[in-house]
């Protein structure tokens, strides 16, 4: 399964997805290109050392023309015959041009526990509110602001002197977890959805809530 990657920023996401098709986690899934948005996007590099092909297709061509550049960006991505998108931090809402081209295959990370907390810069506002759990989500992308099924979460403590960077940090471990794994089920054909809700193939509901789910760090109850 061939897969686009789309960054917007310095892609520790990508390198996630880079070391774990490396070490065989992904398959089927193989890593083809990666578009980003911004000339500025430490993504680029991290592609370019690892050998994967990289585009640049800026938004700011483009203006408030957001049907024109998505069709710019599947043209770019039309002769490595993508199967599957991931979103690894990217900032642009996707539209009906490009969501239609991939129905059911585009999945985004998001680093809150959603429904809790869609938008950008979401770490100060998970801070101030008091939760004691935070986290991140991996779901498939519709129409919406961090909207769409959910795959997998991975929860981490918020501690007491935590600021948001703190915070950040430590959703990014789960991140670089939870990312590889919703991919190579993905692309290996294990999920489904069923009235708005991901299943995972071949599981009972208890292993699927044991999969689907990851503490960070684990419990010890
Ligand atoms: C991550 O926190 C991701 O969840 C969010 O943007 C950030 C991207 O980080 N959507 P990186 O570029 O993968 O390092």
């Amino acid at each position: 399964m061939r897969v686009a990657i789309l960054c917007s920023g310095r892609g520790s996401n990508l390198l996630a997805l880079l070391r774990a098709s490396e070490a065989n986690l992904l398959e089927p899934a193989e890593l083809r290109i990666v578009l980003t948005d911004s000339a500025a996007a430490g993504a680029i590099n991290i592609a370019r050392e690892w050998g994967l092909y990289a585009a640049v297709v800026p938004r700011s061509a483009y203006h408030a023309n957001r049907d024109g550049y998505e069709r710019r960006l599947l043209e770019v991505l039309a002769p490595h015959e993508i199967e599957l998108v991931v979103l690894a931090g990217y900032k642009r809402i996707l539209g009906p041009v490009f969501l239609e081209a991939f129905p059911n295959r585009i999945i985004n990370i998001h680093p809150a526990l959603l429904p809790s907390f869609r938008g950008q810069d979401v770490w100060p506002q998970e801070v101030a509110s008091g939760i004691k759990l935070a986290g991140a989500t991996v779901h498939f992308v519709e129409q919406g602001v961090d909207s769409g099924p959910i795959i997998i979460q991975g929860a981490v403590p918020v501690l007491d002197d935590d600021g948001p960077d703190e915070l950040a940090e430590r959703i990014l471990r789960v991140e670089h977890q939870i990312l590889p794994q919703a991919l190579a089920w993905l692309a290996s054909g294990r999920l489904s959805i069923e009235n708005g809700r991901v299943r995972l193939e071949k599981t009972d509901s208890l292993e699927s809530a044991a999969a689907q789910t990851l503490i960070w760090p684990p419990l010890n109850i």
